[in-house]
C-alpha cells in the first residue's frame, strides 16, 4: 500500500460504492488504519491508497479509530468556520479552508454495521474533507483561485 500524490488521476476519480462488506474490505480497514497511523495522520481514504471504493477511515487523538463505507452525507450547518488543512496526497503544504460547522453522516462500519453520527469540531472537518475524497476532490479546490495557485507553486517546488 501506497499514497496516492497530487498528479495523479486516481484522486480525480469518483469512487464506487462498495458491493459487500467482506474480509476482504475488513482487511482493507485495517491497512488503511495502519497506513494512517505510520504517516501521523488524521483521516485516509480509498483513492489515496489507489483503492476507488467508498471508504475512509479517520483517527483523531485520543479517540477511537473510524471506518466509513458506503458513507451518506445527511445534513451540513450553514454555520462554517475555518481551519487549517493538510492531505497526506498533498504533502508539506497547509491552508485554511472554510468548510461547514457540522455534520450528519450516516455510513457502514468495517463489521458491515450501519451507523450515524453528528460531529462537529475537528472530526466533522476530517469526515467532510475525506468525503470529497470519494467525489474525487481536494482541500486546494476549496481555495481562491490564488491561494491555490501559491499553494501548488510551494507544492512543486518541494
Ligand atoms: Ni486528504
Amino acid at each position: 500500500m501506497e499514497i496516492i500524490k497530487l498528479g495523479n488521476e486516481i484522486l480525480r476519480q469518483k469512487a464506487e460504492r462498495i458491493q459487500k462488506i467482506d474480509g476482504a474490505i475488513h482487511t482493507l480497514a485495517a491497512e488503511m488504519l495502519n497506513m494512517l497511523e505510520q504517516k501521523k495522520g488524521v483521516g485516509l481514504a480509498g483513492p489515496q491508497v489507489g483503492v476507488l471504493k467508498r471508504i475512509f477511515v479517520i483517527k483523531l487523538v485520543k479517540e477511537p479509530s473510524m471506518v466509513f463505507i458506503n458513507p451518506s452525507i445527511l445534513k451540513t450547518a450553514q454555520e462554517t468556520v475555518k481551519y487549517e488543512e493538510g492531505c497526506l496526497s498533498v504533502p508539506g503544504v497547509w491552508a485554511d479552508v472554510i468548510r461547514p460547522a457540522t455534520v450528519a453522516i450516516q455510513a457502514w462500519n468495517e463489521k458491515g454495521r450501519p451507523f450515524t453520527i453528528e460531529a462537529s469540531g475537528l472530526l466533522a472537518r476530517a469526515i467532510l474533507h475525506e468525503f470529497d475524497h470519494l467525489e474525487g476532490v481536494l482541500f486546494i479546490d476549496h481555495l481562491s483561485e490564488l491561494k491555490r495557485t501559491r499553494l501548488l507553486a510551494k507544492f512543486n517546488k518541494l
